[in-house]
C-alpha cells in the first residue's frame, strides 16, 4: 500500500492510492476517514471518491460546487465549475501580469498560472475523471487558456525586459559633452619597477653605471655566461638551485636564473676600473606559490678597481649604504658568511624586519677564477659584487605577501598603477590608504614611492597624510626627494670606510640625522662632479642635417686631440664668430648624437627667457685650454669617465646655474671661476644651459 499526495490545493486534492493485493472493500474504513478528514478541515467543497479496481483508488475534491456524493451528475458540475476557474484564473492571471513590473514578476505569474503545479496543469488533471463526452470540451476550455495567459506572458515580458534595457541605458548613460576632469595623470609606476629604480639610483648616485641594453644583459643566455664563467661547471651542485627552461637540446642556450651573468659580459668588454649596476628579468624552474615565480627580477653590482683597492670592507659599507636607503636609515644590517661559485669570501645579508632576520642579498669578493676566465688579470685587478631579488624588497618595502600580487592582473598592485586617474583614482587612494600595509612600513621611501603618488608631490601634503594615518613623520623619516640629491660626498663614504670601524652604521647614521636636522632637507649636490673645462674652438662647420646647429672641433688640452662638439648657436653667431673662441666646455658626459652626428660634451651659454638672446659665457682673461672650472666650497674631483653625469643630475642641478646681476656665472651664488679669475658674460640675470 502507497499513497503520494499529487497536490493538496486550495479546492482540489487528489489523493493517489495504489494497491495490488487489497480488495476495494478493504478500503472503505479508510475512505471514511478521509472523507472525515477533509470535510473536518473546512474543505467546502466536499470530495468525489473514485474506486477503480485493484490496483488503486482515486480521490479528488471537487474543483468547485457542491458534490459530496459519487454520481453521474458530479462529473458534469465538474467540467462546469473547472471552466468558471479555469475562467476565474485567466482574468486573474491577466490581471497580475498588467500588474507585473518586471521580467521577473511575470516569469512569477507564469509559473503560478502555467507552471507545473499551475491551476492549468491541475484541470489537465481532471481529464480523466471525467466523462468521455466532457473530455475534449475540457482539453479545448484549458487550451484556449494555456494559449491566451502563455503568448500574455511572453508579449508582456519583451514589453517589460524593453523597458528595463531602457532604464539601464538611462542609468549608465554617459555625457560625452561634459568637460574632462582636471588634474589627470597618467597611471602610475608600478612598485616592482619603483623598487628597481630606486635601487639602480643609489647604486648611480655611487657612481655605479646602469647596464640595460639587451646586448648587454640578454635573457636567453648561454650555459658559459649563465654558469660555466661563473665558476660553476656543469657538475656543479650550485647549479641545482637554479634549474631553468633550456632552449636547445644540447641545453646550451637557457633562460638566465641570474643577472650576474651580465657581470661576465660587462668583465669582458669594459676595461677596468669600472662600477656597473644592471637590473634584469631572470627565470627558474620552481613551484609557483607566494615567494616563488618563474619570472622575477634581479639587481646586479659590480665593482672592479686596482688590486687591493676595494676590500671587504668597501663592500659592506656599499651594501649597508645602499640598504639604508632602500629600508631607512635605522634598518639593522646582519652579514653571514656563505658561499656562491663566483664569489671568495662570500656573505649573505640579513634585515632585521618584523621581529625576524630576513635574508635579502648575496655578495662577495669576486673570485679570482672568474676574473681570470673574463680576461681581467687578477694580479691586477680585484673586486666585488652583489645580487639581490627585487621582488623580496618590494615585498617588504609594500608590505606585500605573496609574489602573485605583481604580475596579477585584479591585485589592489595593478589596480593603483593602472588606475589613478578621476574616479579611480579616488577609489584607489581610498584603498589604499585603508590598507595601511602600503605605507606604514617604511614612510621615508614612500616619500618617494607610494605616498607621493597617492597624495601627491607636495612634501607637507605627503606629511599631513602620513599623520592621518597614525604614521609619525619626523624630517629624517623623509631624508631626501630622490636620491640624486643624495650628495655624492656621503656615498664615497659607503666606498673607503676603513674595514677596521667597529660600527660604521652606526657612526653613518648619526651624520645622517645631523644633515637633515635643519632647514637643509635635500641634501646638498656636490657640483665638484661637474667637469667644466675651457676650450678652444678650432675648427666650426654646419651641421648638415640641422639648420640650428654647428658642428665645433674643441680643443680641451686632451691627449687625443680635439673633440667633436655639437652646439645651437647658428642663429645667434656665425661660423667666423667662433673661430679660435675660448668657450667653457662641460665635458664629462656620455657621447649623444645630435640629428645623427655626434657630440661628446657642452659647450655652456646663457640665454635670456625665451632664448632670445643666447651668448657663451665668457674665459676669464689668461685662462689656459683645459683649465678646470671651480666653484668654492665644492672641491672634490670630477667624476671619471665611468661615472659620467647623468641626465637626472644635470636635470637638478641647472635650474640653480645661472649668471647675476654682473652677468658672472653661478651656482646657488658660488661663482664659476679657474685659477685665472672669473668666468663672465654679456647676460646678466639669465639661466646658464
Ligand atoms: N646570483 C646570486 C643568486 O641568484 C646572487 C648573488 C650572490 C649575486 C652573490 C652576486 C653575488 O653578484 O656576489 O642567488
Amino acid at each position: 500500500f502507497y499513497g503520494k499526495v499529487l497536490s493538496l490545493k486550495f479546492t482540489n486534492v487528489v489523493i493517489m492510492m495504489g494497491s495490488s493485493r487489497l480488495s476495494s472493500g478493504r478500503y472503505l474504513p479508510l475512505i471514511a476517514l478521509i472523507r472525515i478528514i477533509f470535510l473536518s478541515s473546512s474543505c467546502s467543497h466536499g470530495f468525489v471518491v473514485r474506486c477503480p479496481t485493484s490496483f488503486g483508488i482515486r480521490i479528488s475534491t471537487s474543483l468547485c460546487g457542491d458534490s459530496s456524493d459519487a454520481t453521474d451528475t458530479t462529473s458534469t458540475t465538474s467540467f462546469a465549475s473547472i471552466s468558471v476557474e479555469l475562467e476565474d484564473a485567466r482574468t486573474a492571471a491577466l490581471e497580475a501580469l498588467e500588474r507585473a513590473t518586471s521580467v521577473r514578476e511575470a516569469e512569477d505569474v507564469r509559473v503560478k498560472y502555467l507552471g507545473k503545479k499551475g491551476i492549468v496543469a491541475s484541470a489537465m488533471g481532471y481529464m480523466r475523471s471525467l466523462p468521455p463526452a466532457d473530455k475534449p470540451k475540457l482539453g479545448s476550455v484549458v487550451n484556449v487558456v494555456k494559449d491566451t495567459l502563455e503568448s500574455a506572458v511572453v508579449s508582456r515580458k519583451s514589453a517589460l525586459e524593453i523597458e528595463e534595457v531602457n532604464v539601464q541605458l538611462e542609468k549608465e548613460r554617459i555625457d560625452v559633452t561634459m568637460p574632462g576632469l582636471p588634474n589627470l595623470t597618467p597611471g602610475k609606476r608600478h612598485p616592482l619597477s619603483m623598487t628597481i629604480e630606486k635601487a639602480c639610483e643609489v647604486f648611480v648616485s655611487l657612481g655605479y653605471d646602469t647596464v640595460t641594453a639587451l646586448e648587454d644583459s640578454p635573457e636567453i643566455e648561454t650555459d658559459y655566461y649563465c654558469f660555466e664563467a661563473l665558476n660553476c661547471p656543469k657538475d656543479h651542485p650550485a647549479r641545482d638551485m637554479q634549474d631553468t627552461f633550456y632552449l636547445t637540446e644540447d641545453m646550451e642556450t637557457l633562460l638566465r636564473t641570474q643577472t650576474s651573468a651580465v657581470q661576465i659580459r660587462q668583465m669582458e668588454t669594459r676595461k677596468p676600473p669600472f662600477r656597473i649596476v644592471s637590473p634584469g628579468r631572470v627565470y627558474r624552474k620552481d613551484d609557483i606559490d607566494a615567494t616563488h615565480s618563474l619570472i622575477f627580477h634581479q639587481v646586479e653590482i659590480l665593482a672592479i678597481e686596482k688590486r687591493g683597492e676595494l676590500t671587504l670592507g668597501h663592500l659592506k659599507g656599499t651594501v649597508e649604504y645602499f640598504l639604508q636607503q632602500m629600508f631607512g636609515p635605522d634598518i639593522d644590517v646582519r652579514f653571514r658568511g656563505s658561499y656562491f661559485p663566483f664569489t671568495e669570501p662570500s656573505m649573505e645579508v640579513d634585515v632585521f624586519f618584523r621581529g625576524k632576520w630576513l635574508e635579502v642579498l648575496g655578495c662577495g669578493m669576486v673570485d679570482p677564477n672568474v676574473l681570470e676566465m673574463a680576461g681581467i688579470d687578477p694580479m691586477e685587478y680585484s673586486g666585488f659584487a652583489a645580487g639581490f631579488g627585487a621582488e623580496r624588497f618590494a615585498m617588504v618595502i609594500h608590505g606585500v605577501t605573496d609574489i602573485r600580487e605583481f604580475y596579477n592582473s585584479v591585485s589592489i598592485i595593478t589596480l593603483f598603477c593602472q588606475f589613478s586617474c578621476s574616479c579611480f583614482s579616488f577609489l584607489t587612494k581610498i584603498i589604499l590608504l585603508q590598507d595601511n600595509r602600503f605605507i606604514s612600513q617604511f614612510p621615508h621611501f614612500h616619500d618617494d614611492g607610494m605616498i607621493s603618488h597617492l597624495v601627491g608631490g607636495n612634501r607637507e601634503e605627503r606629511k599631513k597624510a602620513m599623520n592621518a594615518l597614525g604614521i609619525e613623520t619626523t624630517e629624517s623619516d623623509m631624508p631626501f626627494t630622490s636620491l640624486t640629491e643624495v650628495a655624492d660626498g656621503s656615498t664615497s663614504t659607503a666606498l673607503t670606510r676603513d674595514q677596521s670601524d667597529p660600527k660604521p652604521g652606526k657612526e653613518k647614521k648619526k651624520k645622517k640625522k645631523k644633515s637633515t636636522s635643519s632647514d637643509a632637507v635635500v641634501a646638498d649636490i656636490d657640483i665638484s662632479k661637474l667637469d667644466i673645462r675651457v676650450g678652444k674652438i678650432i675648427k666650426v662647420w654646419d651641421h648638415p642635417d640641422s639648420d640650428k646647429l654647428f658642428c665645433e672641433e674643441i680643443d680641451l688640452g686632451e691627449e687625443d686631440g680635439p673633440r667633436q662638439i655639437l652646439s645651437g648657436l647658428r642663429a645667434h653667431y656665425s661660423a667666423a664668430d667662433l673661430e679660435d673662441r675660448k668657450v667653457l666646455v662641460l665635458a664629462n658626459l656620455k657621447v649623444r648624437k645630435l640629428a645623427g652626428l655626434e657630440s661628446k660634451g657642452m659647450v655652456l651659454c646663457a640665454a635670456s627667457e625665451g632664448g632670445e638672446k643666447v651668448v657663451f659665457l665668457d674665459v676669464p682673461k689668461g685662462a689656459e685650454v683645459g683649465e678646470r672650472v671651480t666653484f668654492k666650497g665644492y672641491e672634490g674631483e670630477p667624476a671619471t669617465p665611468n661615472q659620467i653625469i647623468k641626465k637626472k643630475l644635470l636635470d637638478k642641478i641647472f635650474p640653480h646655474f645661472v649668471t647675476d646681476k654682473n652677468g658672472v656665472p653661478t651656482y646657488k651664488g658660488v661663482t664659476m671661476e679657474t685659477i685665472a679669475g672669473l668666468c663672465t658674460s654679456s647676460l646678466p640675470n639669465c639661466e646658464i644651459s
